[in-house]
């Protein structure tokens, strides 16, 4: 597709703190050229003094939106004129829409996670135990998405104070799910259908996990572990999860699946998650 001569091509952002090695832009120019769309995609390092000024800037004809990452996604909150019901319940924002000088804040963490764990084969058993291990933005957005599938989750957390202010926000009565903190020795292994790991433990360092081996021992053969960490590839998490008899999966589709929800928020186009894992090198084998 052309534009008329004159007509900026659409722009979309990322807004993080590092950001020079987001693999946000990757993802998002093979969908743009996936969907024959013009538009470009670029990741801009915003300390956290010029957010405000970073966002109100996404106020002009051409700009479609931006993503945002560490450390500015809770804060982005009151700078925006609407909230999806996602980002709300999260209390953090990952996508900004932008239309006609209005900005609507969407978490697509949520739904990104919910699909990656249907992709992996995770078969949402009404009612199945699942653990979350960490208790910042990321912990908010998987408890959502599980909740959302009525699970019932145990949040651990290295500070139980923050697993248990996480618990307190989810206490609804007469739910089809229920939220508890506890410390990880107290936690329902033998009954976990899935451990998702939330917490930033692993991230960059092939040597540190979030979790003693022991515990994952005590999780019934089959179950799912889920890293959203995903550099390295196969984290210690993931490797002992595996010697311990339990599947495991890293964050990259879970990356590419929020991607592919931003990227449909901003464009309307329905791009297939496969052309965002593969701008990640990150098809997994058994699609081929
Ligand atoms: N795959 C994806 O698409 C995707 C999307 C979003 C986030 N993520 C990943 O999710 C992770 C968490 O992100 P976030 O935004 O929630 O970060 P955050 O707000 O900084 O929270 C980090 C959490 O990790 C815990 N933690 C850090 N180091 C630890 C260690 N050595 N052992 C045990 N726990 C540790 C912290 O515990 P304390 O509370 O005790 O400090 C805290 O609960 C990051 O690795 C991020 O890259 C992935």
């Amino acid at each position: 597709m052309s534009l008329p001569d004159g007509t900026p091509a659409p722009r979309a952002f990322l807004f993080a703190d590092p950001a020079a090695h987001s693999l946000s832009p990757q993802m998002h120019r093979a969908a743009f050229a996936h969907a024959a769309l013009p538009g470009t995609y670029e990741a801009r390092r915003v300390p956290p003094a010029d957010l405000a000024a970073a966002v109100a800037g996404l106020r002009v004809p051409g700009v479609l939106g931006a993503n945002l990452s560490l450390p500015h996604k809770e804060a982005t909150l009151p700078l925006l004129d609407s909230l999806s019901g996602a980002a709300q319940a999260v209390g953090a924002v990952n996508t900004i829409v932008h239309r006609g000088g209005q900005l609507h804040g969407d978490n697509t963490d949520s739904p990104g996670l919910r699909d990656a764990l249907s992709d992996a084969g995770y078969s949402w058993e009404q009612g199945a135990e699942v653990i979350v291990l960490g208790a910042g933005g990321a912990a908010r957005a998987a408890v959502h998405a599980l909740i959302s599938g009525e699970q019932n989750v145990t949040v651990v957390n290295r500070t139980l104070e923050r697993a248990q202010a996480i618990a307190a926000d989810w206490q609804v009565p007469d739910a089809d799910f229920q939220v508890a903190a506890l410390p990880a020795h107290a936690a329902p292994w033998e009954s976990a259908a899935l451990v998702v790991n939330a917490s930033s433990a692993g991230l960059n360092d092939p040597d540190q996990t979030p979790l003693d081996a022991a515990f994952l021992a005590r999780v019934p053969a089959g179950a799912l572990v889920y890293d959203m960490v995903y550099k390295p590839a196969e984290t210690r998490l993931m490797r002992e999860a595996r010697a311990a008899g339990l599947n495991a999966e890293n964050g990259l589709g879970m990356l590419a699946h929020q991607a592919r929800l931003a990227f449909r928020a901003w464009t309307g186009a329905d791009v297939p998650v496969e052309v965002f894992l593969d701008a990640l090198n990150a098809r997994p084998a058994r699609e081929g």
